[in-house]
């Protein structure tokens, strides 16, 4: 089963795609902590696209297109994958459509998560990533364990000007995608992300037939 998570910076699709790869047993690809992983080890790819991901800008398609490729390729894909953070425009659909097209498979589902912009931005000044697992929290909502807490680190693009700056480069280039998926006839659900993260993920497991 190959599925979109779609939704704005702070949605909540790391949160939930970690939760679904889990249940579902299919990688979650998310470019973002690619990325992230590619700065931290200091890789050229990782120093080409910090300067986009500090700016909140997206880092060019032809860069993004060739991590996703090569992720795809890898053996625990095979049985399909749940698609964080990526595509991101329509020139990153087409090419993940195609992608897909070469192995017989196509996107079964978008999840979108709504949220509204100052719930996100609660969320943001609140994230903490455990840089040992990846996993993501939240201070308020869902904090980290005490022996977790004090290795936590704060996203360098979680500050207020760069989150902002993130929404409006959503707006502007991925929420056009949930007409485009609309118009090709694949399935969009739309859920409520403002919810506990259990009710969330409840209504996903439902919404993929689990
Ligand atoms: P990326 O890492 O993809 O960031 P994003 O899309 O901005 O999304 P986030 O990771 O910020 O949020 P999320 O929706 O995963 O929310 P989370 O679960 O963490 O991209 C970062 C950058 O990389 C981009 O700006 C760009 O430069 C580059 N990039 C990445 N992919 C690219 C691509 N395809 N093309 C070009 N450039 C690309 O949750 C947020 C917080 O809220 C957490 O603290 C969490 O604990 C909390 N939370 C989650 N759910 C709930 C809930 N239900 N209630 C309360 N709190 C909650």
């Amino acid at each position: 089963m190959d599925l979109i998570l779609l939704g704005a910076p702070g949605a909540g699709k790391g949160t939930q795609g970690a939760l679904l790869a889990t249940a579902l047993g299919v990688p979650k690809i998310a470019t973002g902590d690619m990325l992230r992983d590619a700065v931290r080890d200091g890789t050229e790819l990782g120093r080409q696209a910090k300067g986009y991901m500090d700016a909140g800008a997206l880092v060019p398609d032809d860069v993004i297109l060739g991590m996703v490729r090569e992720r795809l390729s890898q053996a625990d894909a095979k049985g399909g994958a749940i698609f964080d953070g990526y595509p991101r425009n329509a020139a990153q659909a087409a090419s993940l459509d195609a992608m897909l097209a070469e192995i017989g498979r196509k996107i079964d589902a978008v999840l979108y998560l709504e949220v509204d912009d100052d719930a996100i931005v609660r969320r943001m000044g609140g994230r903490r990533t455990d840089p040992e697992t990846g996993r993501v929290y939240h201070v308020e909502h869902n904090p980290p364990p005490a022996e977790v807490a004090a290795r936590c680190v704060i996203r360098p693009d979680d500050v207020e000007e760069t989150v902002r700056r993130r929404l409006e480069v959503y707006r502007q280039s991925t929420a056009p995608l949930v007409e485009h998926y609309r118009a090709a006839g694949v399935p969009v659900h739309s859920v409520d992300g403002t919810r506990e993260i259990e009710a969330v993920q409840g209504e996903l497991l439902t919404l993929v037939g689990r």
